[in-house]
């Protein structure tokens, strides 16, 4: 099983839409066993494929309960890719984990994982916006991080940031790598390609080449259903399809 994780310390980027483009385009075009992985305590992507459980087993479970049964916790969305999905138990959760310091508190979910590793070709994560234990937990079972870029003055802020997690998770996990930023929301202007390359000049950082295009259907696709069921033609999603090609020709 291979983790990728949408990674970003900010809100309204995208990483959601991302994971569940990618979780689909892996599952209905490349035939892939996908694990979605929801550590968002607003749940967008559980929600989006239908696993959003108020009261149910989550991704806080994994966390804090030692005798948790992982299949349990594991939904089948209809768009055959399987979800652990998020709820707000994850406040409790975080907290909890900070304060039982008796266990191991970043290799969690590390440990619950275990017996499904081979169940799955892809786990993708979904990352909420702050820095707590359920991202480390996160990012100590993650193989690649993507991080998309929503371009303006302030895409910039907090790069450094997610930079400097991932190089400290190395202690954890060694295998972590940051594949790369990709803009989202993409607009044709200066700014994206003045932005992309202020990026790379101060920051090191390698942008794949395609970027996601900006377009109302996948606003829409949010009151609906996942964009590559609710609008599988529209620009975003064939952007989509080219990235994940993308993404795949880098391993
Ligand atoms: N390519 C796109 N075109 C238009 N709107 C987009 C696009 N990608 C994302 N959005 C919108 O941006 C908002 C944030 O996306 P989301 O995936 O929820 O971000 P995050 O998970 O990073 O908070 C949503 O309202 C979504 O509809
Ligand atoms: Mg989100």
């Amino acid at each position: 099983m291979k983790v990728l994780s949408f990674f970003g310390i900010k809100g309204g980027i995208a990483k959601s839409v991302s994971s569940l483009a990618f979780a689909q385009i892996l599952h209905d075009d490349y035939s892939k066993r996908v694990l979605l992985i929801d550590i968002d305590k607003q749940a967008s992507s559980s929600k989006t494929l239908g696993c959003y459980t108020p009261n149910g087993l989550t991704s806080a479970d994994l966390l804090t309960a030692k005798d948790v049964i992982i299949e349990k916790v594991i939904r089948h969305s209809e768009y055959g890719i399987d979800v652990i999905p998020a709820n707000f138990e994850l406040i409790r959760a975080n907290k909890e984990v900070l304060l039982d310091t008796l266990h191991p508190q970043q290799l969690r979910l590390k440990r619950q994982l275990e017996p499904i590793r081979d169940k799955y070709d892809y786990c993708i994560i979904d990352y909420p916006i702050d820095d707590n234990m359920a991202v480390i937990n996160a990012l100590v079972v993650t193989d690649d991080v993507l991080v998309p870029i929503k371009m303006d003055r302030y895409a910039l802020d907090g790069m450094e940031y997610v930079i400097d997690t991932i190089e400290n998770i190395k202690g954890f996990n060694p295998n972590i790598q940051l594949k790369g930023c990709f803009a989202t929301m993409y607009v044709r202007s200066n700014l994206y390609k003045e932005g992309m390359n202020a990026l790379s000049d101060s920051l090191g950082l390698k942008f794949l080449k395609t970027p996601i295009r900006q377009t109302v259907k996948v606003g829409e696709s949010t009151f609906e259903k996942p964009l590559m069921s609710y609008a599988p033609n529209c620009s975003a999603a064939e952007d989509y399809k080219k990235l994940v090609s993308e993404y795949l020709s880098l391993e």
